[in-house]
């Protein structure tokens, strides 16, 4: 187990879900961006979807081909017994995004507050080739990062922050910019954080 892995292994072991700084009773931004896209019950990866209900509310919806990906095999614990009986419904990948290959594409991708942990160059290189091969030609990449005027760590751990425009230059060419806004998420705790969303198409 590398230490990254073993950092959030901890913190879906020890914490409770909704007391995380990132947790939120209802994924209603992510179903707002998914929205802007019109992608309606199409393949959909939730990147680092922790314990997040956003596969369990597009269930609910009758989307049928999600996937969540997530380096915490405990993440995985935690949301699947929320699903209960229906956590079958979901495809559940324990992998790091860096190291990941998809083996398929997706008409949706989702990342809500995972990109910004990639401190390093080539993490960030090798997030951006998993997101090329795994988004196919027209469909969208939806990611929310903290915002310039965000906290600087999360989770004890520092991350980078971003416009929509820097967002933009990280995902290359190959995306282009269609939606962005501000959002400022309250944490459980009652501290605000500015988060950049956007949402890219691939060419
Ligand atoms: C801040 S939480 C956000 C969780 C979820 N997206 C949400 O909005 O509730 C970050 C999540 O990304 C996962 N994660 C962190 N680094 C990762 C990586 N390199 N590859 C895959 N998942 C990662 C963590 O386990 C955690 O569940």
């Amino acid at each position: 187990m590398t230490q990254r892995d073993a950092h959030w292994n901890a913190v879906y072991e020890t914490k409770d879900p909704s007391k995380v700084s990132w947790y939120q009773p209802r994924p209603d931004t992510s179903l707002r961006a998914i929205a802007l896209t019109g992608a309606e019950n199409q393949p959909l990866i939730d990147v680092g979807g922790g314990a997040s209900d956003l596969a369990k509310v597009l269930l609910e919806r009758g989307w049928k081909d999600l996937t969540v990906l997530d380096i915490s095999e405990a993440a995985h614990a935690v949301a699947a017994e929320r699903l209960g009986r229906q956590s079958t419904q979901v495809t559940r990948i324990v992998a790091n995004i860096t190291d990941w290959t998809p083996p398929r594409r997706y008409a949706v991708w989702h990342d809500r507050a995972v990109f910004h942990f990639l401190i390093d160059a080539a993490d960030r290189a090798a997030y951006v080739a998993a997101l090329n091969a795994g988004v196919e030609s027209g469909g969208y990449a939806i990611l929310a990062t903290f915002a310039p005027d965000g906290p600087d760590k999360c989770s004890g751990l520092p991350v980078r922050r971003y416009s929509c425009e820097q967002l933009a230059v990280e995902m290359g060419p190959g995306f282009e910019l269609r939606h962005h806004w501000q959002e400022m998420h309250k944490t459980p705790g009652g501290a605000e954080q500015s988060f950049t969303w956007a949402v890219f198409q691939r060419l």
